[in-house]
């Protein structure tokens, strides 16, 4: 397995805000998967990351949409959340996103491994209790291991 950072996150909020400083981070054309059972926190996850990039729109996960757009004053933000996708990704344009200014977030990736780039910063969440979380950060390329040192200093 390649190297990666963990963090312990105690509540929703500390998620949140763990995104939310992330944000700060990011660049036009990043892409972040999110891994991790239901309820894991992967929508609160990107919600913290919306706001951080500027998003004043509510982010969630409607059932028939699987990839809405929002601007952000920082970065437009394109979630995917690719759950209900029963073939795979080919015929969805998804690269016009991840070529985009944007910054890219997908949940469930496992669904479309073949369309993704092999740059990105995957993310993994495990649901430890009731209000905790352990939280991966794996980078994949040099543009995001630069990334988690920065941001995760250690
Ligand atoms: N530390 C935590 N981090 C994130 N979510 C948490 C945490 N503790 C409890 N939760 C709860 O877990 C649920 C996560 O839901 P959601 O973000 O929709 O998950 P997913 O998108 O992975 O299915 C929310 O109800 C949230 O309040
Ligand atoms: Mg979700």
């Amino acid at each position: 397995m390649n190297e990666y950072y963990e963090v312990t996150s105690a509540s929703p909020e500390e998620t949140s805000q763990l995104a939310e400083a992330l944000a700060k981070h990011l660049e036009p054309g990043d892409l972040i998967t999110l891994e991790g059972d239901l309820g894991a926190g992967k929508t609160s996850f990107t919600k913290g990351l919306a706001k951080g990039l500027g998003v004043k729109r509510t982010v969630n996960s409607p059932t028939f949409t699987i990839i809405k757009e929002y601007k952000g004053t920082e970065l437009p933000l394109y979630h995917m959340d690719v759950y209900r996708l029963e073939e795979g990704g080919e015929d969805m344009g998804l690269e016009e996103y991840f070529d985009g200014d944007g910054v890219s977030v997908v949940e469930w990736p496992s669904m479309i491994k073949e369309e993704l780039p092999q740059e990105k910063l995957a993310i993994s969440i495990f649901h430890l209790d009731e209000t905790s979380r352990r939280i991966r950060f794996e980078p994949h390329g040099a543009r995001y291991i630069t990334l988690c040192k920065e941001f995760l200093k250690r």
